[in-house]
């Protein structure tokens, strides 16, 4: 075990007040939000009751020392960076599966080693929010975190490493290594990453993920997705509290309008986060993009007129995609998106909501690649809602085509359920 510091973990809130404005940024991209809300008062909300050797200790994890992750990334390889982030970079290692000790690379099982390169009390406290959340959770879409290195100023993590990296390079990264993602995969590491916030927002677990994004949502070989990061997570509120005051973090683009003009947090938060995701696999279109035109830089901005209107959300759709999904199919995760963006944060559905409506999608598109196989047998239920796109007449999306098409009674709602 690494050495305690015994103290109740705080936030630092030692930046100034700043009205609202975002004064200081850390991710690679210069988006990351870090900063003062004024109106955020309650800055010293710790991620959680426990005290820095309760979380350590709890933590169901292996506490590897510095000496084991040098010789596991052989000294930190350049050639073994697996990417890079505001905390630091990430390096893949091996370790032995059952000793969990370094070992020679390709024999063993692979790791993802996380080396905190930023000083302070800021990445520190992101340090041990990963450890107390990740520490503790066990569920296919959450990444695993295999251990820790707390030792003098070192701060590194261990995480299982997901062999095809994260969704952000398989939807932007242009190049002969990643092809473009098809539909069907889309729509499977959307329904994963549903699954993963669903049981974060659970009763079970009560968390505020805070950064939901595709550079955190990582894709195992089957491409199952399972989300990682967990730095700004933050605990649900608790009792008659409707939110919880923070400090305004996150990431531009996916934060919800309503955090970053109060810093009041909620489970919605996510579920505008959710939204923007969405539309990123949905248009290939970065959330931020200052390289396209006046106009299109901010893709909600842009997206939202065309996303309810039946011709114009070709608009939106990514071309690489070249009419893999069917019309009905796109529709309903535009018109989802549309709930998850709602300005109106109570208006927006809950996590199971949107895996629910994700699951009727895969259950069709399942239906209709058997009746592509079999034609005779399995697409004899099928209706024209639900298979291909010679079959579907564009149409109006309303919250019942949204419920209808997730297989529920329309007037049992599905949305809005918190
Ligand atoms: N467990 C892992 N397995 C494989 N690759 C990983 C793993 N964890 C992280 N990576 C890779 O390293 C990159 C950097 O991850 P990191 O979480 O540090 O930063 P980020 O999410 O890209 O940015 P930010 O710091 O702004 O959140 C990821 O985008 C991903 O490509
Ligand atoms: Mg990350």
């Amino acid at each position: 075990m690494g050495n305690c510091w015994g103290a109740r973990i705080k936030d630092g809130s030692t930046h100034p007040g700043t009205s609202g404005m975002f004064s200081r940024s850390s991710g690679k991209d210069g988006s990351r939000l870090s900063a003062c809300s004024s109106r955020a008062s309650s800055a010293s909300m710790p991620p959680s009751a426990k005290t820095e050797c309760e979380i350590l200790q709890s933590a169901n994890v292996k506490v590897f020392s510095y000496n084991d992750l040098r010789l596991a990334t052989r000294n930190f390889r350049p050639d073994s960076v697996l990417g890079e982030g505001g905390f630091g970079s990430v390096y893949k290692g091996w370790i032995d599966e059952h000793t969990l000790s370094a070992c020679k690379p390709g024999t063993g099982i692979p790791v993802a080693v996380k080396r905190l390169n930023q000083e302070g009390l800021q990445g520190h406290r992101e340090w041990l929010a990963e450890v107390n959340y990740l520490g503790q959770f066990c569920h296919t879409n959450l990444v695993k975190l295999i251990g820790y290195c707390l030792e003098d100023e070192y701060r590194l993590l261990v995480y299982e490493c997901m062999p095809r990296g994260s969704l952000e390079n398989h939807l932007f990264r242009r190049g002969s290594h990643f092809q473009p993602l098809s539909w069907n995969l889309r729509m499977k590491v959307a329904l994963g990453a549903a699954k993963g916030l669903a049981y974060l927002h659970s009763a079970e677990a009560k968390v505020i993920y805070r950064d939901f994004k595709t550079s955190n949502i990582l894709l195992d070989t089957d491409y199952t997705a399972k989300l990682s990061d967990f730095g700004l997570a933050k605990d649900g509120p608790v009792g008659e509290k409707s939110h919880v005051s923070t400090r305004v973090m996150g990431t531009y683009g996916y934060a919800a309008p309503e955090y970053l003009s109060t810093g009041h947090l909620t489970a919605k938060s996510d579920i505008y986060s959710f939204g923007v995701v969405l539309l990123e696999m949905l248009s290939g279109r970065r959330a931020i993009d200052k390289n396209r035109p006046q106009g299109e830089h901010n893709l909600v901005e842009w997206a939202r007129p065309y996303l309810t209107h039946k011709r114009k959300i070709f608009r939106v759709l990514d071309t690489r995609l070249e009419g893999q999904y069917s019309l009905s199919g796109a529709q309903t995760i535009a018109a989802l998106a549309v709930e998850c963006l709602k300005f109106e944060s109570k208006m927006r559905p809950s996590m199971d909501a949107v895996v629910t409506i994700l699951e009727g999608i895969q259950d069709s598109g399942e239906a209709a690649r058997k009746l592509a196989s079999d034609p005779k047998g399995a697409g004899r239920k099928m209706t024209s809602t639900s298979v291909g796109r010679n079959s579907d007449k564009p149409r109006r999306k309303s919250s019942n085509d949204l419920q209808k098409a997730a297989g529920r009674d329309p007037k049992t709602s599905v949305l809005h359920s918190s």
